[in-house]
């Protein structure tokens, strides 16, 4: 089963930018962390960053009938983008919003989410640590998910015998 990750604007600037907000760890770092967490539950992952829109909308289209999941964090188009809520509700694959702030204790813009509505859940404030709770909930749910099918498929050919 395969975890495309999507990154937004900026975030290719983490260690640079705000240390105090986002600390100091490197996307690079992240995503390395992330990537030995897949292996080693034997889950596929992916990795993109872009600070453009369309790019990011492209992306998430391109899971449909690729990934099984997706964990995203659009940055500042979280507060504006109904064109990144469209796609991911397009695809209507698992997503996992993250923010490494807490973005309802911030700034009155940051605290309203376009994206959040349309994923399965959020997590937001525990700094580069949420990408590792992201995915634990995303293998969870996607064990769970594969668990029912098997189980509805086995049900559908007891049914037909
Ligand atoms: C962010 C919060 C956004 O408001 C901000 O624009 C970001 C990062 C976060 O991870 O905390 O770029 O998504």
């Amino acid at each position: 089963m395969k975890i495309v990750v999507i990154q937004g604007p900026n975030l290719n600037m983490l260690s640079h930018r705000e240390q105090t907000i986002y600390g100091g760890m490197k996307l690079e770092e992240i995503h390395s962390q992330m990537e030995t967490v897949a292996k080693q539950n034997g889950f596929e992952i992916e990795f993109f960053q872009s600070n453009l829109e369309g790019e990011i909308v492209d992306r998430i289209q391109e899971c449909l009938g690729d990934a099984d999941g997706i964990i995203i964090n659009p940055a500042a188009y979280t507060h504006t983008s109904i064109a990144i809520r469209d796609a991911i509700s397009a695809v209507a694959l698992p997503a996992i919003e993250v923010h490494i702030s807490n973005i309802y204790r911030r700034e009155e813009f940051r605290q309203k989410s376009m994206t959040a509505a349309v994923c399965t859940g959020q997590i937001s404030g525990f700094g580069p640590f949420g990408y590792h709770l992201a995915m634990i909930s995303m293998m969870q749910m996607l064990g769970e998910l594969d668990a029912l099918r098997k189980a509805q498929a086995a049900q559908q050919h007891v049914t037909k015998a």
